[in-house]
């Protein structure tokens, strides 16, 4: 390779915001002449996008950041980039100028949009530069972004969080919400159809509240715009932009779902018959405790509902075990949930205590032993519902966007159903990027295995 060109290697933590974040960092190096790194080894620029979501994330980061220490000391021309959630917190900034100090550049999340010139100043300087802003301004439009996949894309409509559940640390690391106007995503959504992107994925801590923040936030409100969408409204101007074949999005809160957004999935050729709807847990005296403002019955009818709408929606969720109070009779109320939803698939987590946010300093901690015995207890429960459901498609014909070659067999590929599905079939490197017929001959808990259809 050329030696006069410069390199960067990305790696990303967390969730589809931070993958979205990396691509418009990627979009900025690009912009700035980098190419990707053959070998991240010997990139130019490395940058760490980080997750604070729950400590293991935060272990995992400083253990892998560890590892580039002495690649770093022995080359000290490369440029290392610290930026993400976990930047948003004093205590971890703090940790990285004491502990790793030959960090050149550090940034928080919202001022991504400044990374150029930041990246440009730590550059020409010695000493390392941090640059951390406490709160969001407006929301930054028409940064560029170098995407993962043609054929499908994370497209933000929402920025921020302002709903303050009693473990999460999203809005301290992301601040108030600011919804973006419904003209620059649709403006953008137009842009990637037209280059090819047939699956968009709408992104949003709670997308349901898309254009709903309070009076005088920065951002997109229904209320300041007469007849500006909602975010049914939003899904229902996008399902007719030529291209696009398929909508999802991500995440919804319960408390917020319209019964617009319920019809919406009637009503849509292109809204996939998906929705990951998290739950956290099955018993009210622990939602309440979390600050989730819905209870079990209301769930329970979000779901009914949406099953009436739309017979063939996957339901999936997040749950979260040993919540600070949680008793056992609590987590019973979590299992008995989850026999009667059946989800398709569900995250399970151990909950993980989050410094600064309210349930941190909870005196009623559950002890290690119980959460882990009463996750081993949930996860069997929603594997045997996931794998039930699973066999369902033995002997049907499915949809699937095509996303890749299988990463353990040469002639298979990857994709997705529209139920959000992971299908794993014999094929020919065509289909990649297509929508195409799967026929399922073997139903496993984790994924589908099947044949093209010719
Ligand atoms: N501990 C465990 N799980 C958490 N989540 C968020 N914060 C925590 C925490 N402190 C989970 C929730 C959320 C998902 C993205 O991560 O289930 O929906
Ligand atoms: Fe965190 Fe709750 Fe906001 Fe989701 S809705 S990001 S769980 S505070």
């Amino acid at each position: 390779m050329n030696k006069q060109v410069k390199t960067y290697h990305i790696v990303t933590f967390g969730c589809q915001m931070n993958e979205r974040d990396s691509e418009t960092l990627a979009g900025m190096l690009e912009d700035a002449g980098y190419i990707g790194a053959e070998d991240k080894t010997s990139a130019d620029v490395v940058v760490f996008n980080t997750c604070s979501i729950r400590d293991n994330a935060d272990k995992r980061f400083f253990g892998v950041l560890g590892q580039w220490k002495k690649r770093k000391l022995s080359r000290p021309d490369m440029t290392v980039v610290v930026c993400g959630c976990m930047m948003q917190q004093a205590h971890i900034v703090d940790a990285i100028h004491r502990k790793y100090s030959w960090v050149d550049l550090i940034l928080g999340t919202h001022n991504i949009h400044r990374f150029p010139e930041l990246l440009s100043d730590a550059q020409s300087r010695s000493g390392h530069l941090s640059e951390i802003w406490d709160d969001a301004g407006a929301v930054v439009e028409e940064l560029p972004a170098c995407r993962k996949y043609p054929f499908k894309a994370y497209v933000n409509i929402m920025y921020g969080c302002n709903n303050f559940c009693t473990y999460c640390i999203v809005p301290y690391t992301r601040g108030r919400e600011r919804s973006r106007r419904p003209e620059d995503i649709l403006l953008e959504i137009r842009e990637i159809a037209a280059q090819g992107a047939k699956e968009v994925t709408l992104l949003g801590q709670n997308v349901n509240s898309y254009g709903k923040s309070p009076q005088g936030s920065e951002g997109y409100r229904t209320d300041d715009v007469p007849g500006g969408p909602d975010f049914a409204g939003l899904i229902r101007m996008i399902d007719e932009i030529p291209g696009v074949e398929r909508i999802r999005f991500m995440t919804s809160h319960p408390k917020d779902i319209s019964d617009d957004l319920i019809r919406a999935y009637a009503e849509c050729k292109h809204l996939c018959p998906h929705i990951h709807l998290p739950v956290q847990s099955g018993s009210d005296a622990v939602l309440t405790k979390m600050n989730r403002k819905y209870d079990r019955t209301r769930y329970l009818s979000i779901v009914a509902s949406l099953r009436e709408s739309c017979p063939d929606i996957a339901v999936t969720t997040d749950l979260i075990v040993g919540f600070p109070g949680e008793s056992e009779e609590d987590f019973q109320d979590t299992l008995d949930l989850v026999e009667t939803v059946r989800f398709d698939s569900a995250f399970t987590f151990l909950y993980s205590p989050r410094k600064g946010t309210p349930a941190y300093s909870s005196a009623e901690q559950v002890p290690n032993d119980v959460k882990h015995d009463r996750f081993d207890r949930l996860i069997e429960v929603i594997h045997r519902i996931q794998g039930e459901k699973s066999r369902l498609y033995q002997g049907t014909t499915v949809q699937v966007l095509a996303e890749g070659p299988s990463r353990t067999d040469a002639g298979r590929f990857t994709g997705r159903t529209e139920s959000s599905k992971v299908v794993d079939f014999s094929g020919t490197p065509d289909v990649v990027g297509r929508i195409v017929p799967v026929r399922i001959t073997d139903a496993g808990t984790f994924s589908l295995t099947g044949e093209l259809v010719r």
